[in-house]
C-alpha cells in the first residue's frame, strides 16, 4: 500500500489526474473504473482541461463507474449517471456509449449487478479505478459489515451515509436509502486502485484504513490485501496515521529512484 501525503485538496486532484494521463498514455483503450462524491470532483475538472489541452484521449477509453442510486433514473439530477455526464463526460472526447454506471432503474436490481459484472469481465477487467472514501470507512456504497469477497449488488445505505449525503438533496426531496454498487471483491480485481481523501473528515476513516485491522467494519482496510494500491490524500486528512513520517520518507526515498 502507497500512500502519498500531499499539502492540499488541489495537489491531490492534480496528482491523482496526473496518474490517470499516465495509465491512457501507457494503454489508449484503458478500462478505467470511477466514482463520485465531492472529492473527484477537482480530478475531472483537471482531467477537462488536459483533455481540452490535447494531452489526454478518452476516444477508446470504456469507464465502468461504482454505484448508482436504485430508484433514481439518469435524468434525476442527483443520480450517479447525471453526476458524471455532468462532471466529466461531456466535457471529454469519451464515446458516451463505452461509459457505464449501474442502472438504478433496472426492473430486476440482482441481474442488474450480475449484468454489471459480465459487462466489466467482458471489457478485460479495470484497468485503474478510483475511490473516494465515507467517512466511516465505505467504498463505492459498500457500507461497514460488507463482505470483503461481495460482487455488485443492492447495498442499504447507513444512517451516516444518508445523513453525509443529504446535502446534495433538496428539503422534502426523496432520497434513495438503497443503491447498487460494485463489491469490495470486484474493487479488488482491478489492476490498480486509487483512493483520494481529503480534509479532517477523512482522518479516521484514513487511518482505519492504512494501519487498522483488515476488517469489514472498515471497507477501505480491504485494499492492504490489494498489490498496486496507492492512498493519495491531504495533510488534513493525514492527521491520525500513526506513521505518517514512515510513509513520507518512503515517498522520498521513491522519487530518488524515479529520478535516477
Ligand atoms: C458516496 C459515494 C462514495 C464516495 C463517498 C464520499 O457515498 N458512494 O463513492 O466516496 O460518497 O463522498 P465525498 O467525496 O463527497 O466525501
Amino acid at each position: 500500500m502507497r500512500v502519498v501525503i500531499l499539502k492540499d485538496a488541489q495537489a491531490v486532484a492534480h496528482y491523482g489526474a496526473q496518474l490517470f494521463v499516465k495509465q491512457i498514455a501507457q494503454k489508449p483503450a484503458s478500462v478505467l473504473g470511477l466514482a463520485t462524491g465531492s472529492t473527484p470532483v477537482n480530478l475531472y475538472k483537471e482531467l477537462i482541461k488536459a483533455n481540452k489541452a490535447g494531452q489526454v484521449s478518452f476516444k477508446q477509453t470504456t469507464s465502468f463507474n461504482l454505484d448508482e442510486y436504485l430508484g433514481l433514473a439518469a435524468s434525476h439530477n442527483q443520480s450517479y449517471r447525471y453526476f458524471m455526464n455532468e462532471q466529466l463526460f461531456n466535457h471529454i472526447d469519451i464515446n458516451i456509449k463505452n461509459t457505464h454506471v449501474p442502472n438504478g432503474m433496472h426492473p430486476n436490481p440482482k441481474q442488474a449487478g450480475s449484468d454489471y459484472e459480465q459487462a466489466i469481465t467482458h471489457a478485460g477487467g479495470i484497468d485503474l479505478q478510483l475511490l473516494g472514501i465515507g467517512r466511516n470507512g465505505h467504498i463505492g456504497f459498500n457500507e461497514p459489515s460488507s463482505s470483503l469477497a461481495s460482487r455488485t449488488r443492492v447495498k442499504t445505505l447507513t444512517q451516516a451515509t444518508i445523513d453525509d449525503n443529504a446535502r446534495f438533496f433538496a428539503e422534502n426531496e426523496y432520497q434513495p436509502e438503497l443503491s447498487i454498487t460494485m463489491g469490495i471483491g470486484t474493487i479488488m480485481e482491478s489492476k490498480q486502485v486509487l483512493l483520494l481523501a481529503t480534509g479532517e473528515s477523512k482522518a479516521d476513516a484514513i487511518a482505519a484504513t492504512v494501519e487498522g485491522p483488515i476488517s469489514a467494519m472498515c471497507p477501505a482496510s480491504a485494499l492492504q490485501m490489494h498489490q498496486d494500491a496507492i492512498i493519495v490524500i491531504d495533510e488534513a486528512a493525514a492527521t491520525k496515521l500513526t506513521n505518517k513520517d514512515f510513509y513520507q520518507f518512503i515517498e522520498k526515498q521513491q522519487r530518488k529512484l524515479e529520478t535516477d
